[in-house]
């Protein structure tokens, strides 16, 4: 089943959060891809005088080709508003990000947000989380946060590639991909992981979402 079109059309409709002069972030993904393009799009129209701050360089190519003027998060105070994607988002709207492995940035940029519009297909809204949680450490802290994470109730498993070598992110770090099963208690768990020495971000973002595009079937979309 594909939401391709359902993810375009709420894309558009997001629009209209973005207003002239704005600083706007932008996240990684396939939902963040689409929302770029139109973005892009946008401002030759309307002429908008807007600043994009990319969260990888996957959007950040993907920004350029729109011909969306770029500065980097440290250039700025605030961020007017931050369309991104998600892996998972729960009853409470936390939501689990990193399966692009760009949690470290969005989840800075989501820090310096006065708004944030996340944007994902109906498979992934759940009651509690279910999926593995994406955790960025420093290379040499692995064996060390897997015998934390185990203490934590959960399974971790380094991120690699196809033929086996280690996922390294942006950053230089790597990801450890961490099954807790069932989380009932997001908010605690996440404070734990990040206290864990060598973690640098949780895939656990406790700043809840503006907004909440829902894509559905047949090109429609709702707002939660
Ligand atoms: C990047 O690391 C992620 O946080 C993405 O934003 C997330 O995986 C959602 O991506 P899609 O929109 O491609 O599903």
């Amino acid at each position: 089943m594909s939401y391709d079109d359902a993810i375009s059309a709420l894309s558009s409709n997001a629009l209209k959060f973005v207003k002239d002069d704005y600083i706007i972030g932008l996240g990684s993904g396939r939902a963040a891809t689409t929302l770029v393009k139109s973005l892009g799009k946008l401002i030759k129209v309307k002429k908008y005088n807007i600043k994009g701050i990319p969260t990888s360089l996957q959007i950040k190519l993907i920004a350029e080709k729109a011909g969306i003027p770029l500065v980097e998060t440290d250039q700025v105070d605030y961020i007017d508003v931050v369309f991104d994607g998600a892996d998972q988002i729960d009853s409470q709207k936390f939501v689990i990000k990193g399966g692009g492995g760009a949690l470290l940035r969005e989840n800075i940029l989501f820090s310096l947000a006065k708004k944030i519009v996340i944007m994902a297909d109906k498979t992934k809204f759940v009651k509690n989380f279910t999926r593995t949680v994406p955790i960025e450490i420093h290379p040499l802290a692995r064996n060390s946060v897997i015998k934390s994470i185990k203490k934590l109730g959960g399974i971790a498993q380094l991120r690699s590639l196809d033929r086996g070598y280690p996922f390294f992110t942006e950053n230089g770090n790597i990801i450890l991909d961490c099954d807790f099963g069932t989380i009932k208690n997001p908010k605690v768990l996440s404070q734990k992981i990040k206290q864990t020495t060598g973690v640098l971000e949780s895939g656990i973002f406790l700043r809840k979402p503006d907004v909440i595009y829902r894509a559905k079937t047949g090109g429609k979309f709702d707002i939660l």
